[in-house]
Protein backbone atom coordinates (compact mmCIF):
# COMPACT_ATOMS: atom_id res chain seq x y z
CA UNK A 1 0.00 0.00 0.00
CA UNK A 2 3.25 2.39 0.50
CA UNK A 3 3.22 2.24 -3.30
CA UNK A 4 -0.30 3.48 -3.62
CA UNK A 5 0.12 6.24 -0.87
CA UNK A 6 2.79 7.90 -2.17
CA UNK A 7 1.29 8.88 -5.65
CA UNK A 8 -2.39 8.67 -4.49
CA UNK A 9 -4.80 9.25 -2.04
CA UNK A 10 -6.02 5.82 0.07
CA UNK A 11 -9.38 6.80 1.11
CA UNK A 12 -9.93 3.26 3.04
CA UNK A 13 -7.09 1.85 4.61
CA UNK A 14 -7.06 -2.30 4.43
CA UNK A 15 -9.19 -3.60 6.53
CA UNK A 16 -9.80 -6.95 7.77
CA UNK A 17 -13.58 -7.75 7.91
CA UNK A 18 -15.84 -6.82 4.68
CA UNK A 19 -17.01 -3.49 4.57
CA UNK A 20 -21.24 -2.77 4.91
CA UNK A 21 -22.93 -2.16 1.32
CA UNK A 22 -23.37 1.40 2.20
CA UNK A 23 -19.79 1.64 3.27
CA UNK A 24 -18.69 -0.33 0.05
CA UNK A 25 -20.88 2.66 -1.70
CA UNK A 26 -19.86 5.37 0.07
CA UNK A 27 -16.06 4.56 -0.39
CA UNK A 28 -16.48 3.78 -3.92
CA UNK A 29 -18.38 6.82 -4.56
CA UNK A 30 -15.09 9.31 -5.85
CA UNK A 31 -12.69 6.71 -6.25
CA UNK A 32 -10.62 5.83 -9.09
CA UNK A 33 -9.52 2.53 -8.00
CA UNK A 34 -10.57 0.08 -5.66
CA UNK A 35 -8.85 -3.30 -4.41
CA UNK A 36 -11.54 -5.56 -3.57
CA UNK A 37 -12.14 -9.23 -2.11
CA UNK A 38 -14.35 -11.89 -2.66
CA UNK A 39 -16.72 -11.33 -0.18
CA UNK A 40 -17.22 -7.44 -1.93
CA UNK A 41 -20.04 -8.26 -4.02
CA UNK A 42 -19.50 -5.30 -6.71
CA UNK A 43 -22.84 -5.85 -8.94
CA UNK A 44 -24.18 -2.97 -11.62
CA UNK A 45 -25.59 -1.06 -8.68
CA UNK A 46 -21.84 -0.68 -7.11
CA UNK A 47 -20.53 0.15 -10.24
CA UNK A 48 -23.35 3.14 -11.13
CA UNK A 49 -22.32 4.32 -7.59
CA UNK A 50 -19.32 4.92 -8.71
CA UNK A 51 -18.77 7.14 -11.84
CA UNK A 52 -14.97 7.60 -11.30
CA UNK A 53 -13.88 4.30 -11.36
CA UNK A 54 -11.38 2.89 -13.52
CA UNK A 55 -9.52 -0.29 -12.18
CA UNK A 56 -11.34 -3.08 -9.65
CA UNK A 57 -8.21 -5.32 -8.42
CA UNK A 58 -9.75 -7.97 -7.17
CA UNK A 59 -7.64 -9.60 -4.06
CA UNK A 60 -8.46 -13.11 -5.64
CA UNK A 61 -7.57 -15.24 -8.37
CA UNK A 62 -12.04 -16.25 -8.92
CA UNK A 63 -14.13 -12.79 -9.99
CA UNK A 64 -17.56 -13.83 -10.02
CA UNK A 65 -17.78 -11.15 -7.27
CA UNK A 66 -17.33 -8.59 -10.17
CA UNK A 67 -20.13 -8.04 -12.56
CA UNK A 68 -17.86 -7.84 -15.50
CA UNK A 69 -19.51 -7.32 -18.58
CA UNK A 70 -21.71 -4.20 -16.45
CA UNK A 71 -17.99 -3.36 -15.66
CA UNK A 72 -16.37 -3.76 -19.22
CA UNK A 73 -19.31 -1.51 -20.76
CA UNK A 74 -18.37 1.49 -18.36
CA UNK A 75 -14.87 0.82 -19.60
CA UNK A 76 -13.70 -0.30 -16.00
CA UNK A 77 -10.44 -2.89 -16.04
CA UNK A 78 -10.90 -5.84 -13.84
CA UNK A 79 -8.01 -7.94 -12.48
CA UNK A 80 -7.59 -10.69 -10.75
CA UNK A 81 -4.32 -12.70 -9.24
CA UNK A 82 -3.74 -15.79 -11.25
CA UNK A 83 -0.24 -17.58 -10.99
CA UNK A 84 1.10 -16.35 -7.58
CA UNK A 85 -1.34 -18.75 -5.44
CA UNK A 86 -1.93 -21.57 -8.10
CA UNK A 87 0.59 -23.91 -5.99
CA UNK A 88 -0.56 -22.48 -2.61
CA UNK A 89 -4.25 -23.71 -3.55
CA UNK A 90 -2.51 -27.02 -5.24
CA UNK A 91 -1.18 -28.01 -1.83
CA UNK A 92 -4.11 -27.21 0.42
CA UNK A 93 -5.97 -29.37 -2.15
CA UNK A 94 -4.15 -32.53 -1.33
CA UNK A 95 -3.90 -31.31 2.30
CA UNK A 96 -7.89 -31.97 2.40
CA UNK A 97 -7.88 -34.90 0.13
CA UNK A 98 -5.22 -36.46 2.31
CA UNK A 99 -7.46 -35.29 5.72
CA UNK A 100 -10.31 -36.52 3.75
CA UNK A 101 -9.34 -39.86 2.98
CA UNK A 102 -7.07 -40.75 6.35
CA UNK A 103 -9.33 -39.40 8.74
CA UNK A 104 -6.78 -36.73 10.04
CA UNK A 105 -9.38 -34.50 11.84
CA UNK A 106 -11.09 -37.54 13.53
CA UNK A 107 -7.84 -38.69 14.52
CA UNK A 108 -6.65 -35.28 16.01
CA UNK A 109 -9.83 -35.32 17.91
CA UNK A 110 -9.61 -38.68 19.03
CA UNK A 111 -5.88 -38.29 20.41
CA UNK A 112 -6.54 -34.92 22.16
CA UNK A 113 -9.78 -35.97 23.47
CA UNK A 114 -8.45 -38.16 26.37
CA UNK A 115 -10.43 -41.02 25.68
CA UNK A 116 -8.17 -42.39 23.37
CA UNK A 117 -7.37 -46.39 24.42
CA UNK A 118 -4.52 -46.97 22.22
CA UNK A 119 -3.73 -48.36 18.71
CA UNK A 120 -5.94 -50.74 18.13
CA UNK A 121 -6.27 -53.12 14.76
CA UNK A 122 -9.65 -51.57 13.35
CA UNK A 123 -9.50 -47.87 14.46
CA UNK A 124 -10.25 -44.67 12.68
CA UNK A 125 -9.93 -46.33 9.11
CA UNK A 126 -9.35 -44.94 5.92
CA UNK A 127 -8.84 -44.50 2.64
CA UNK A 128 -5.51 -45.30 0.44
CA UNK A 129 -4.75 -42.08 -1.31
CA UNK A 130 -1.17 -43.83 -3.46
CA UNK A 131 -2.17 -45.45 -6.71
CA UNK A 132 -5.81 -44.31 -6.82
CA UNK A 133 -7.18 -42.75 -9.91
CA UNK A 134 -7.75 -39.04 -9.37
CA UNK A 135 -10.04 -36.80 -11.40
CA UNK A 136 -9.59 -33.31 -12.24
CA UNK A 137 -12.33 -31.05 -13.35
CA UNK A 138 -11.30 -27.95 -15.00
CA UNK A 139 -7.76 -28.30 -16.03
CA UNK A 140 -6.45 -24.67 -15.68
CA UNK A 141 -3.39 -23.49 -14.20
CA UNK A 142 -4.57 -24.79 -10.42
CA UNK A 143 -5.88 -27.95 -11.97
CA UNK A 144 -2.61 -28.95 -13.53
CA UNK A 145 -1.12 -28.08 -10.38
CA UNK A 146 -2.58 -31.04 -8.28
CA UNK A 147 -2.44 -33.53 -11.36
CA UNK A 148 1.57 -32.89 -11.08
CA UNK A 149 1.34 -33.97 -7.32
CA UNK A 150 -0.29 -36.53 -8.17
CA UNK A 151 3.00 -38.03 -9.61
CA UNK A 152 3.88 -38.48 -6.22
CA UNK A 153 1.76 -40.68 -5.18
CA UNK A 154 1.42 -42.72 -8.27
CA UNK A 155 -1.51 -42.14 -9.27
CA UNK A 156 -3.60 -42.45 -12.95
CA UNK A 157 -5.33 -38.40 -13.37
CA UNK A 158 -8.15 -38.21 -15.65
CA UNK A 159 -9.61 -34.58 -16.49
CA UNK A 160 -12.27 -32.55 -18.08
CA UNK A 161 -11.96 -29.55 -19.12
CA UNK A 162 -14.86 -27.67 -21.08
CA UNK A 163 -12.12 -26.79 -23.80
CA UNK A 164 -9.91 -29.47 -25.35
CA UNK A 165 -6.46 -28.80 -24.11
CA UNK A 166 -3.44 -28.36 -26.13
CA UNK A 167 -1.91 -31.99 -25.02
CA UNK A 168 2.01 -30.96 -25.61
CA UNK A 169 1.16 -28.84 -22.92
CA UNK A 170 0.27 -31.36 -20.31
CA UNK A 171 1.44 -34.71 -19.06
CA UNK A 172 1.10 -37.52 -21.77
CA UNK A 173 -0.53 -39.98 -18.97
CA UNK A 174 -3.01 -37.58 -18.23
CA UNK A 175 -6.37 -38.24 -20.21
CA UNK A 176 -9.27 -36.08 -21.30
CA UNK A 177 -12.60 -37.23 -20.64
CA UNK A 178 -16.24 -35.74 -20.51
CA UNK A 179 -17.09 -35.23 -17.63
CA UNK A 180 -19.23 -38.27 -16.69
CA UNK A 181 -16.64 -40.65 -17.91
CA UNK A 182 -14.15 -38.89 -15.11
CA UNK A 183 -17.16 -39.17 -12.18
CA UNK A 184 -17.26 -42.82 -13.25
CA UNK A 185 -13.88 -43.61 -13.03
CA UNK A 186 -12.26 -41.95 -10.69
CA UNK A 187 -11.61 -42.28 -6.94
CA UNK A 188 -11.01 -38.51 -5.76
CA UNK A 189 -12.70 -35.86 -8.11
CA UNK A 190 -11.54 -32.30 -7.16
CA UNK A 191 -12.83 -29.22 -8.73
CA UNK A 192 -11.17 -26.62 -10.17
CA UNK A 193 -13.27 -24.55 -12.73
CA UNK A 194 -13.97 -21.13 -12.33
CA UNK A 195 -17.75 -19.98 -10.96
CA UNK A 196 -19.97 -19.21 -13.91
CA UNK A 197 -23.47 -20.01 -14.98
CA UNK A 198 -22.14 -22.88 -16.76
CA UNK A 199 -20.55 -24.57 -13.59
CA UNK A 200 -23.17 -23.24 -11.74
CA UNK A 201 -24.00 -26.51 -9.95
CA UNK A 202 -22.03 -28.83 -11.93
CA UNK A 203 -22.03 -30.90 -9.67
CA UNK A 204 -25.50 -32.04 -8.71
CA UNK A 205 -27.88 -34.97 -7.70
CA UNK A 206 -27.39 -36.59 -11.57
CA UNK A 207 -23.59 -36.09 -11.27
CA UNK A 208 -22.44 -37.39 -7.41
CA UNK A 209 -24.53 -40.70 -8.81
CA UNK A 210 -22.54 -41.51 -11.10
CA UNK A 211 -19.39 -41.20 -8.54
CA UNK A 212 -18.42 -44.17 -6.95
CA UNK A 213 -19.85 -44.82 -3.16
CA UNK A 214 -16.38 -45.43 -2.25
CA UNK A 215 -15.29 -41.94 -3.77
CA UNK A 216 -14.37 -38.69 -2.56
CA UNK A 217 -15.09 -35.11 -3.93
CA UNK A 218 -12.86 -32.49 -3.30
CA UNK A 219 -13.52 -28.21 -4.22
CA UNK A 220 -11.59 -25.44 -3.12
CA UNK A 221 -13.02 -23.93 -6.41
CA UNK A 222 -16.34 -22.30 -5.70
CA UNK A 223 -18.94 -23.75 -3.40
CA UNK A 224 -21.64 -22.98 -5.80
CA UNK A 225 -20.16 -25.35 -8.09
CA UNK A 226 -21.45 -27.84 -5.94
CA UNK A 227 -25.02 -28.81 -4.50
CA UNK A 228 -24.46 -28.79 -1.67
CA UNK A 229 -27.77 -30.18 -0.56
CA UNK A 230 -27.22 -32.93 -2.99
CA UNK A 231 -23.69 -33.65 -1.43
CA UNK A 232 -24.83 -33.67 2.26
CA UNK A 233 -27.54 -36.63 0.94
CA UNK A 234 -25.16 -38.34 -0.90
CA UNK A 235 -22.91 -38.89 2.02
CA UNK A 236 -25.79 -39.28 4.42
CA UNK A 237 -27.27 -42.38 2.25
CA UNK A 238 -23.41 -44.27 1.58
CA UNK A 239 -23.75 -42.78 -1.86
CA UNK A 240 -20.43 -41.27 -1.88
CA UNK A 241 -17.35 -41.97 0.76
CA UNK A 242 -16.70 -38.58 2.05
CA UNK A 243 -16.21 -34.69 1.07
CA UNK A 244 -13.58 -32.03 1.84
CA UNK A 245 -14.15 -28.70 1.24
CA UNK A 246 -12.87 -25.09 1.58
CA UNK A 247 -15.75 -23.41 -0.37
CA UNK A 248 -19.91 -23.15 0.41
CA UNK A 249 -22.83 -21.70 -1.53
CA UNK A 250 -23.45 -19.66 1.44
CA UNK A 251 -19.99 -18.62 2.74
CA UNK A 252 -19.63 -18.28 5.51
CA UNK A 253 -22.78 -20.36 6.56
CA UNK A 254 -22.29 -24.05 6.08
CA UNK A 255 -25.45 -26.45 4.98
CA UNK A 256 -25.97 -27.73 8.66
CA UNK A 257 -25.46 -31.44 7.15
CA UNK A 258 -21.65 -30.30 6.59
CA UNK A 259 -21.72 -29.65 10.38
CA UNK A 260 -22.31 -33.21 11.51
CA UNK A 261 -20.81 -35.60 9.01
CA UNK A 262 -17.91 -36.59 9.96
CA UNK A 263 -16.46 -37.71 6.58
CA UNK A 264 -16.70 -34.46 5.06
CA UNK A 265 -13.63 -32.10 6.41
CA UNK A 266 -14.38 -28.49 6.41
CA UNK A 267 -11.95 -25.89 5.82
CA UNK A 268 -12.97 -21.92 6.29
CA UNK A 269 -11.45 -20.74 2.56
CA UNK A 270 -7.83 -21.59 3.05
CA UNK A 271 -6.59 -22.01 -0.64
CA UNK A 272 -4.24 -19.26 -0.78
CA UNK A 273 -3.77 -18.48 2.87
CA UNK A 274 -0.29 -18.24 3.26
CA UNK A 275 2.02 -15.41 4.22
CA UNK A 276 3.69 -15.52 1.17
CA UNK A 277 1.32 -15.85 -1.57
CA UNK A 278 -0.68 -13.13 0.22
CA UNK A 279 1.84 -11.02 0.30
CA UNK A 280 2.20 -11.56 -3.76
CA UNK A 281 -1.60 -11.32 -4.33
CA UNK A 282 -1.35 -7.52 -2.48
CA UNK A 283 1.51 -6.67 -4.78
CA UNK A 284 -0.30 -7.83 -7.85
CA UNK A 285 -3.53 -5.76 -7.03
CA UNK A 286 -0.94 -2.81 -6.41
CA UNK A 287 0.60 -3.07 -9.79
CA UNK A 288 -2.55 -3.70 -12.16
CA UNK A 289 -4.25 -0.31 -10.47
CA UNK A 290 -0.41 1.50 -10.89
CA UNK A 291 -1.17 0.24 -14.42
CA UNK A 292 -4.39 1.58 -14.88
CA UNK A 293 -3.73 4.99 -13.02
CA UNK A 294 -0.71 5.28 -15.21
CA UNK A 295 -1.94 4.61 -18.56
CA UNK A 296 -0.28 1.48 -19.38
CA UNK A 297 -1.88 -1.93 -20.26
CA UNK A 298 -3.05 -4.20 -16.74
CA UNK A 299 -0.86 -7.17 -16.57
CA UNK A 300 -3.56 -9.76 -15.09
CA UNK A 301 -6.39 -7.96 -16.61
CA UNK A 302 -9.49 -10.17 -16.99
CA UNK A 303 -12.05 -7.61 -18.57
C1 LIG B 1 -9.85 -17.52 -3.82
O1 LIG B 1 -10.80 -18.19 -3.63
C2 LIG B 1 -9.47 -16.96 -5.08
O2 LIG B 1 -10.24 -17.01 -6.03
O3 LIG B 1 -8.36 -16.44 -5.14
C1 LIG C 1 -8.38 -21.59 -11.68
O1 LIG C 1 -8.50 -20.53 -11.17
C2 LIG C 1 -7.25 -22.03 -12.44
O2 LIG C 1 -6.44 -21.18 -12.82
O3 LIG C 1 -7.17 -23.25 -12.65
Amino acid sequence: MVLIRERFSLTAPPQVSPPSRAALLKGLREAHAAVCTLTEVIDGNVLKAAPDLRVIANYAVGYNNIAVKEAKARGIVVTNTPDVLTETTADLTWALLLATARRVLEGDRLARSGTWTGWEPTQLLGTDVYGKTLGIIGMGRIGRAVARRAMGFNMPVLYHNRRTLDHSTLNAQWRQMSLQDVLTGSDFVSLHVPLTVETHHLIGAAELRLMRPTAYLINTARGTVVDEAALVAAVQEGRLAGAGLDVYEEEPALHPGLRTLPQVVTLPHLGSATLHTRIQMGMICVQNILAVLEGRPAPNRVV
